[in-house]
């Protein structure tokens, strides 16, 4: 990554001084690449920062957690200065970036960028997430708009065609300051909670496909080509399209997904947006549903032991194929769009916690190139926060809104076949839940408040009372239970 991040630099005419602690590593490098702007080897971080113009912009691409405050540290022994800038370009916490902004105040300027898009990404063009100082953000802004994605300024869609030395010039740049202190590794976190969700719901239309239509990896992979060139047109859907498709290099004529052991790791962005979700009382139940999913997928050798043991439904499927297909596809729009709504919430709250002023528009804009979860539908999220920067949720925008009316019926069908059928199907259930239960005026949470009360005086407000009322009944049958263990 950061390798790809100093040529795409250097490919947009900046001299880029690197680094590395293997000073083979570097050597290689330098011996290896040459582009435009040029490269600086350096063999100490000494020699790096008096490589580097005043105030110098230095970006560090370690580890996320403790890797990043020892080499703040060195960079700090090393002669960085109180107006240099140290960018943290990793996915780190955004806890951790408000805390080091104030930690290194007076000795550097802590600034923290997410960079979405994987090595490939970093090389030609990633979506960057950047967030700190926004005195320091003038000096970057040059450089992250040089070598952010670009999309088309008419339509948004990504304009891939960048090559080593000859970056993309012209369109919109995938790159805008989100906030002060931890409000980029915030939001970039937040994308990487929905690249969960879009990963889980691409992963259950593929299993319900092959479960109840019984078709191979390569029929489902063309499916997934298709599907690309509609609403759902995104990078996650072209790559699971050649992902299925791709021939296994070891078993002639068969599919390498069906040889690949189906446990999913995690590196913690998805929980910590999860984590935050609870923190905050924000019900992002799909979004948290998708980590569940990875973790349950990490318990291969119960699972199996348990399918000897626990039963359900054999898989079976009668009606027309294409049809259902097709209801499969709407499933997963209609749980994507419920997915967003939740990741947008997420970031409408924060906002509030950690006095930033978030343009949900913007965001959703540089989201539309460069980053994993780059899709034509961001150009749609991108209008409905242009129409009201305001809105209280993604699901009340009249588009989203008419886009489920229309394929609710379909979504509905799925999760009942998949429930039926006994196929897992966690994020299109938990998501059309979501979609219910923000829907209804009335919830049966008056029965729970009710039970709250009963066993431990916890009050309820009444319906015909004003809100902030709360009463508390001394519930007639409440002490029976505990006459009864007494009288034992
Ligand atoms: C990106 C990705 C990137 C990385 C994830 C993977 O935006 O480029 O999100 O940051 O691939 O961290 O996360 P998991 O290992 O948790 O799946």
């Amino acid at each position: 990554m950061g390798e790809n991040l100093a040529l795409n630099i250097a490919d947009h005419g900046f001299k880029v001084a690197v680094f590395n602690r293997t000073t083979e590593v570097m050597k290689k490098f330098i011996a290896r690449e040459n582009p435009p702007g040029g490269l600086v080897g350096c063999e100490t971080l000494k020699e790096l920062v008096a490589a580097i113009k005043k105030p110098r912009k230095v970006i560090i691409m370690v580890k996320a957690g403790a890797a990043i405050d020892a080499v703040t540290q060195q960079l700090l022994d090393a002669g960085i200065e109180s107006d240099d800038i140290v960018i943290d370009c990793g996915n780190s916490q955004w806890t951790d970036t408000i805390r080091r902004e104030k930690q290194y105040a007076g000795k550097c300027k802590f600034f923290g960028s997410g960079v979405s898009g994987g090595e490939l990404g970093a090389r030609f063009g990633p979506a960057v997430i950047p967030g700190g100082d926004p005195e320091a953000w003038k000096h970057l802004k040059p450089i992250w708009d040089a070598i952010a994605a670009k999309v088309d300024a008419k339509t948004g869609k990504p304009i891939e065609t960048a090559q080593p030395g000859k970056p993309v010039i012209g369109g919109v740049p995938c790159s805008a300051y989100i906030g002060p202190n931890g409000a980029g590794h915030y939001v970039k976190m937040i994308h990487n909670g929905i690249e969960y969700i879009d990963m889980q719901l691409i992963g259950e239309a593929y299993w319900l496909m092959s479960r109840l239509l019984g078709m191979s990896a390569t029929e489902i992979g063309k499916v997934f080509a298709a599907w690309n060139e509609g609403d759902l047109d995104s990078y996650l859907i072209q790559i699971t399209a050649d992902i299925l498709q791709q021939p296994d290099p070891v078993h002639k004529g068969e599919n390498l997904v069906d040889y690949i052991l189906d446990t999913a790791g995690q590196k913690g962005t998805g929980k910590w947006t999860s984590v935050n979700a609870l923190d905050m009382g924000i019900p992002a139940n799909a979004i948290a549903e998708a980590v569940f999913a990875r973790c349950l997928s990490a318990l291969k050798d119960e699972r199996v032991a348990a399918g000897k043991q626990l039963t359900g439904p054999t898989p079976s499927y009668s009606g027309n194929r294409q049809e259902l297909i097709n209801a499969i596809r709407d499933a997963l729009y209609c749980s994507k769009i419920c997915a967003y709504a939740q990741g947008f919430q997420l970031m409408r709250e924060a906002q509030k916690e950690y006095n930033w002023k978030l343009n949900f528009a913007e965001i959703a804009s540089i989201f539309r190139g460069g980053c994993i979860i780059r899709a034509r539908f961001l150009q749609k999220i991108t209008d409905a926060y242009t129409r009201s920067a305001d809105l209280t949720n993604l699901l009340l925008d009249p588009y989203f809104n008419q886009q489920i009316q229309n394929a609710q019926t379909n979504w509905r069908k799925v999760v009942g076949l998949a429930a039926t059928n006994g196929i897992p199907a966690p994020a299109f259930m938990s998501a059309l839940s979501y979609y219910d239960g923000y829907r209804s005026p009335r919830l049966p949470a008056n029965l729970l408040q009710g039970q709250r009360d009963y066993f431990g005086a916890h009050t309820y407000e009444r319906t015909d009372n004003p809100r902030g009322k709360f009463f508390h009944l001394d519930w007639p049958e409440a002490k029976r239970p505990q006459l009864e263990v007494s009288g034992h």
